[in-house]
């Protein structure tokens, strides 16, 4: 049984499809949800997906070892960040080399860094006139959306577009490849 763990921020729709993909595999589990943010929408997916979640803060996170000693007992095989906004402490990091990937909704190295998530990098990329974008699926290290790429795919962006219609076309495609993806790391990699 391979064991993924999910970490999210805010709304869900990558936990959910992730969820819904693997549904009907019996060789995955969907061991736990953390999340950073008491209301967000994830926590009431989660607990309609049968997945159980544990909400932590900033303390818990940074300066304690609630989270580090929960992902050791859990011990996954992947660490996915699926709409997570921090940036993961150092002591995750090492204790799971090659296992904790995060999904970046633009073409890194473009509109990556602290402060470029969600609707700030599509209204980046509709303000600079972008004529693609895209997402990128790749290892979490110390630094924001720095880690190797293991995966992207583009879109067409026109003149057209606005930040709403660039974020549809990325949830597109996150939903079209990102459980894949997680797919071929488990069994493939
Ligand atoms: C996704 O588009 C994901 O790529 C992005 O947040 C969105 C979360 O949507 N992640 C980042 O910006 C990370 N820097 P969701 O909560 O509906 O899955």
């Amino acid at each position: 049984m391979k064991k993924i763990v999910l970490f999210a921020s805010g709304n869900g729709s990558n936990v959910q499809q992730i969820s819904e993909y693997f549904s009907t595999n019996t060789l995955v589990d969907i061991s736990m949800l953390f999340c950073n943010n008491p209301n967000a929408y994830v926590l009431q997916r989660a607990e309609k997906l049968h997945i159980p979640s544990i909400v932590f803060n900033k303390n818990m996170f940074y300066l304690s070892n609630i989270v580090y000693e929960k992902l050791l007992e859990i011990n996954p095989d992947l660490i996915v960040l699926a709409g997570f906004l921090w940036l993961v402490p150092e002591g995750i990091i090492n204790a799971f080399p090659k296992k904790i990937i995060n999904i970046h909704p633009a073409l890194l190295p473009k509109y990556g860094g602290k402060g470029m998530y969600g609707h700030h990098v599509h209204e980046a990329v509709v303000a600079n006139k972008e004529s693609i974008s895209g997402i990128t699926i790749h290892y979490v290290n110390q630094h924001y959306d720095k880690g190797d790429i293991i995966f992207q795919a583009k879109c067409p962006i026109t003149d057209l577009d606005t930040a709403d219609s660039v974020a549809e076309k990325i949830h597109l495609l996150e939903k079209e490849h990102f459980p894949k993806v997680i797919d071929n790391l488990l069994f493939n990699v």
